[in-house]
């Protein structure tokens, strides 16, 4: 039996279509290559991650497991390395963080953005030379800058008058001073393929450019005897497609840039136009090479620098998702099949999944889109219309809303979500005393254990009971 849309399977009355971007699969038992890393491949209908089957992973480290492809993932930071040659790129560390990855970030010659304490520690644990780690957060405690200054990071990027103060008041007592860059607010907010150049002001990052605080920022940290004032910070959203929002924030960002020169007569070295940069977590979505993405911010840069005659400061970005999301995906066991019938007679097929939103919260809370594949076997059923749900006690507990899924699809087959690198482990949560997945590295036929599966006493380790 053939399995394409024009066989006619699909168009049986009643048959559910989902989303008007889903295409069934012209071959189920193959991939979609935009959405996996790049050594992830069906060979007779099983997946394999860099030689690795998905079964033999299942067997040795149990589900579910996120599977990361390191050659993948060092492949996709040194093309931004090189994309955005000249530049500086951070890793945003929240998108997934381990000393794992902050080793190999460091390898690739890669700088690394923190925000918080608990970042900077993997960091500090990795041995992350710390010239190279930006501290970000909008509000650090005294405790965190005081480690911060210590350490020795090479910058920390303020966000209010408050931790200007404080900041300043740590350096003073350590006697040491601190790299500070200002997070402004450009105006600008860009998500997807889509950007707003207003009124987007009213959100906890940054100081307004438009209302001054921006430039107050900048007098105050002038002011501060121990900061020395490395230049702006400016970051407009995720998942962004396009350089447009990035041309429209670099013009504002440097005409701030500008004015602190010609009115202070300080002449910043840098400025960072953060991350956002978006992948591919189904067929609608069209990234484009971190080259490509270069060469227009890098345009508008200077273009903007020559009509304004100021130099170009030493620039920097700051890819999170882009790097880890794609190389990245999450292995499940299927334990239940659910075929349920709608009110218009059509059929969704929930399939459960032994996780969900403890391991992918991304789906519950953005309402974001993913796509999945069968991994441990071929199928030639025809493929029906599935929802891939977790096991937790909650409606909204949805891993993927929509996609084709093979018709004969049964508990004990194994399920893999690709993209899964950026924001899942990283906003894991134990749920229901659900145990956080192991992260599981592949690489030339070898898997290992880089982030472990939680224990039951793991969970237990806080919880001291009452013994009064
Ligand atoms: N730099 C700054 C200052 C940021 O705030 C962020 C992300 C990044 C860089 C990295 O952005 P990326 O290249 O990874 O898009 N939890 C959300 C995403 C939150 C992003 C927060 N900031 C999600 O799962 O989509």
């Amino acid at each position: 039996m053939s399995h394409t849309h024009e066989a006619g399977w699909a168009h049986a009355p009643g048959a559910l279509r989902g989303p008007a971007w889903l295409r069934e699969p012209s071959d189920p038992n193959a991939l979609v290559p935009q959405l996996w890393s790049h050594h992830a491949e069906k060979r007779d209908g099983v997946l394999t991650l860099a030689g690795v089957p998905a079964g033999s992973i299942a067997v040795e480290h149990g589900t579910p497991a996120y599977v990361l492809d390191e050659d993948d993932f060092r492949a996709r930071a040194r093309a931004f390395r090189d994309g955005f040659a000249g530049y500086d790129v951070y890793y945003a560390g929240k998108a997934f963080l381990c000393t794992a990855v902050a080793r190999w970030i460091a390898e690739e010659g890669l700088h690394l953005d923190v925000c918080s304490g608990g970042e900077l520690t993997v960091a500090e644990r990795a041995g992350f030379p710390m010239e190279r780690v930006g501290f970000h957060g909008n509000n650090k405690s005294l405790g965190e800058l005081e480690r911060a200054v210590t350490l020795g990071v090479g910058r920390i990027i303020v966000d209010s008058f408050d931790e200007i103060d404080r900041l300043a008041a740590v350096t003073h007592e350590l006697g040491r001073d601190a790299a500070v860059m200002v997070r402004v607010t450009a105006g600008v907010e860009a998500h997807t393929h889509e950007y707003i150049a207003t009124a987007h002001e009213d959100q906890k990052f940054g100081f307004s450019i438009n209302a001054g605080d921006a430039f107050e920022a900048v007098l105050r940290v002038l002011a501060a005897p121990g900061l020395r004032l490395q230049g702006l910070h400016s970051h407009i959203g995720s998942q962004i497609f396009d350089t447009s929002g990035f041309e429209v924030a670099a013009r504002r960002v440097l005409a701030l840039h500008e004015r602190v020169a010609t009115e202070l007569d300080v002449v910043m070295p840098e400025m960072d136009l953060g991350g956002g940069f978006g992948i591919a977590y189904t067929t609608q979505d069209e990234p484009a090479e971190p080259a490509i993405l270069a060469a227009g911010i890098t345009r508008i840069v200077e273009q903007e620098c020559r009509g304004r005659g100021i130099a170009v400061p030493q620039l920097s970005v700051e890819p999170g998702r882009a790097i880890v999301g794609p190389s990245v995906c999450t292995l499940y066991s299927v334990g239940t099949v659910k075929p349920v019938t709608l009110d218009a007679g059509a059929v969704r097929t929930y399939v459960s999944v032994d996780g969900g939103m403890s391991d992918n919260i991304r789906t519950a809370l953005y309402d974001a889109d993913y796509s999945c594949t069968l991994a441990s076997r071929a199928s030639q059923a025809p493929p029906v219309l599935g929802r891939v749900v977790g096991k937790h006690c909650e409606a909204g507990d949805i891993v993927v809303k929509d996609e084709f899924v093979p018709g004969d699809i049964a508990a004990g087959d194994l399920l893999a979500v690709p993209g899964t690198g950026a924001y899942c482990r990283s906003m894991a949560s134990n749920y229901n005393h659900a145990l956080r997945p192991p992260v599981i590295a592949v690489r030339d036929g070898v898997a290992r254990v880089i982030v472990r599966r939680e224990t039951e006493d793991d969970l237990l380790a806080t919880d001291v009971g009452d013994e009064r």
